[in-house]
């Protein structure tokens, strides 16, 4: 049992703060992942809950028990690094049991813990060799397998999958996963890639600038974003972002070349507020051609075709919509020329609002 809290936690470089005040609750048996983009203080979090960087301010608890001042090693976690760390000079065996070793369990125990983390990872074949003699998808589970055999309370994994190949990387996933389902471990991953995110996390935690920005499931975080930011970082390819403003008493929005209804989750905010500039976000899923059958309500745009990406299970589409430049995602079979002209529908119960000034999600 091993819940991971973090409260008010900073982070300070001298003069320099890199995580001003960061609260976050990791529960027991959860899969969290930290994800942000490149120096957003990702690491540096993950590194002050394995007690590898000092904590400047706040709370540190890890199964209840304050561990701010508690040496890595007495922590009860272990961590999994991008450069998987493994000792050259040892084999895949050795590098499995140095862990317990330290720990000075009995020989009998530790044999069988090396046999169990071995056969759930497919290394058994694999114990006599040395890291340089492994390929690196071998190498990283090595790296799984020496955090596994400690029985730890608590997984880090900082980026473990970025120097694998993308069809391993994926490969690599699914097994993550699957051991964190099978031994319940709680665990919590870093990582800057948006899809291993949604994939892997019970929830996630998005970062920017040393800054949360919003904590879900993978799927509130996809439907209903806090900001423009989490907007723009989950999904791809990106949320469509149209300078817009509310008309008719707040009832419609209006954007250059088209205007729709306000959704219904957004009509508390927008009543009565006509003339408020927000920005309307619309996913490129949630556009499509007008010859497509679909349901729910829909506004009909004609766009100018200036972009295509034919990817072979769809179509990106960057069409120009009066002033703004529109991404669409349409069925393979159709490829429109460029500067040709194409009619796109756009549901709008899928649209979302965001205000304009603040970047604030608007409504529920
Ligand atoms: N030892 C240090 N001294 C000063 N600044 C540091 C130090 N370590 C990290 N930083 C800064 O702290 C910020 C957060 O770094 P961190 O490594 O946590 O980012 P990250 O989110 O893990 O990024 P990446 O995806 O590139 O690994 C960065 O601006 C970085 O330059
Ligand atoms: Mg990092």
């Amino acid at each position: 049992m091993a819940d991971v809290i973090l409260e008010g936690i900073k982070k300070s470089y001298g003069a320099v703060t890199v995580i001003e005040h960061l609260d976050l609750d990791i529960r027991d048996q959860e899969f969290m992942v930290l994800v942000g983009p490149s120096g957003c203080g990702k690491s540096t979090a993950l590194r002050m809950i394995a007690g590898l960087e000092e904590i400047t301010g706040g709370t540190l608890s890890i199964g209840g028990r304050v561990v701010n001042d508690v040496p890595p090693k007495d922590r009860d976690i272990a961590m999994v690094f991008q450069s998987y760390a493994l000792y050259p000079h040892m084999t895949v065996r050795e590098n499995l049991e140095f862990g317990l070793k330290i720990r000075q369990t009995p020989r009998a125990e530790m044999d069988r813990r090396v046999r169990e983390a071995a056969e759930i990872l497919g290394i058994a074949e694999l114990l006599a060799r040395k890291p340089k003699q492994l390929s690196g998808g071998q190498r990283q589970r090595v790296a799984v397998g020496r955090a596994i055999v400690r029985k730890p309370s608590v997984f880090l994994f900082d980026e473990p999958l970025s120097n694998l190949d993308a069809k391993l990387r994926v490969q690599m996933r699914a097994e993550i996963s699957k051991l964190q389902k099978t031994l319940k471990t709680t665990t919590v991953y870093v990582t800057h890639d948006q899809i291993e995110a949604m994939t892997m996390g019970h929830r996630i935690a998005v970062m920017r600038s040393g800054q949360l920005q919003q904590v879900g499931t993978p799927l509130e975080v996809y439907e209903q974003p806090a900001n423009l930011f989490v907007a723009s970082f989950i999904g791809t390819p990106p949320m469509n972002f149209v300078p817009a403003t509310f008309t008719d008493g707040g009832a419609t929005v209006t954007a250059s070349g088209f205007k729709m209804p306000v959704p219904e989750p957004f009509r508390a905010a927008s009543a009565g507020r006509d003339g408020a500039k927000v920005v309307l976000g619309i996913r490129p899923e949630n556009v499509r051609e007008a010859s497509r059958e679909g349901g729910g309500e829909t506004v009909r745009v004609t766009a100018k075709v200036e972009f295509v990406e034919p990817l072979g299970h769809e179509v990106i589409v960057h069409g120009r919509v009066g002033d703004e430049l529109i991404v669409a995602k349409v069925d393979p079979h159709r490829s429109p020329r460029i500067g040709s002209t194409i009619d796109l529908m756009i549901e709008v119960g899928a649209a979302h609002l965001f205000d304009a000034a603040t970047e604030k999600r608007l409504g529920s």
